[in-house]
Parts: C-alpha cells; sequence; structure tokens
C-alpha cells in the first residue's frame, strides 16, 4: 500500500466566513520550515516528477482541485483533492506527480525541511534503485 494520509481540518469561523489553523502536532507531525505555494498552473501540465529522500509533506489545495499521483515503486494510487479542508500528508520515498488542476487550483505545500537540492530525487530509474538498496539493507 502507498503510504500517505489525508487529514481533516476542523472548520473554525462563523456565519460570515470559515477559517482553518494548523499547528504542528496538532494537525500534522512535523515542524515546519518551509511554505511554498503553487498557481496559475496549466490543466495538463504534470508537475512534481520526483521523490525526496527526507522530506515530509502536508499538502493543501486551498482553492480549487487537482489530483496527486503517489507512486511506492510497486503501487500507484491517485488523490484527488478539492477542499481546504483536507491534507495530504507524505513522507520520502513516494515519487509524485501533480496533475488536473482547475483553473482556480492553489497548492500550498507545507514541508519539514529548507530547500534542498541534494533531497530530490528526480530521475525515476534512480528512484527504485535507492528503494532497492534501502530494503536490502534493511
Ligand atoms: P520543483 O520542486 O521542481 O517544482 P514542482 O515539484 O512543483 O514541479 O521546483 C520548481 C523550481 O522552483 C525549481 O527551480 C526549484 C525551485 N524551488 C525553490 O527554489 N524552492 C522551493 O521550496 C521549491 C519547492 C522549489
Amino acid at each position: 500500500m502507498v503510504d500517505y494520509s489525508l487529514l481533516n481540518f476542523q472548520v473554525a469561523g462563523d456565519h460570515t466566513g470559515n477559517l482553518i489553523a494548523l499547528e504542528k502536532g496538532k494537525h500534522f507531525p512535523f515542524e515546519i520550515k518551509r511554505v511554498y505555494y503553487i498557481w496559475g498552473t496549466a490543466a495538463n501540465a504534470v508537475r512534481g516528477k520526483h521523490a525526496h529522500r527526507k522530506l515530509e509533506q502536508a499538502i493543501i489545495c486551498t482553492s480549487g482541485s487537482c489530483d496527486f499521483i503517489l507512486d511506492n515503486g510497486k503501487e500507484k494510487v491517485t488523490v484527488h483533492l478539492n477542499s481546504p479542508t483536507q491534507g495530504l500528508y507524505i513522507k520520502h520515498n513516494i515519487w509524485r506527480e501533480f496533475t488536473n488542476f482547475s483553473p482556480d487550483c492553489v497548492v500550498m505545500v507545507l514541508a519539514s525541511e529548507h530547500y534542498d537540492e541534494s533531497d530530490y530525487i528526480r530521475d525515476y530509474d534512480v528512484f527504485l534503485q535507492e528503494l532497492e538498496n534501502s530494503s536490502s539493507s534493511k
């Protein structure tokens, strides 16, 4: 099974509008070191196409919708995000691709580490090889 979880955030706010507050330990398990967001993405674009060696992320589609295709080297799952009340929590060693962006899609990512290109695996064959190496060293 592909290792991911969907976090359901509690909505505060009142009849005038909604609010969600996220706190480490309560709503997701890591210390945030970086936040980034993407928007204005072409509907048919495929973003991501990488895995991380260490990074943990909580991914929130704060507006619109898009699909996350998660791959652990053996199985794939597509997670459709279309609500700011949900977060997709993923750890390292998951190949991820994002696609099917609605025109109003804004994706906000909470990340456990600063940006570090050496944490990226951008070649699918290298990803498979590293998985193989880590399972044979256990
Ligand atoms: P990339 O992670 O490849 O984007 P995506 O996974 O959404 O397709 O990053 C795209 C570019 O932005 C790349 O040149 C690196 C840069 N970047 C940063 O400088 N800091 C960051 O925190 C991120 C996520 C990307």
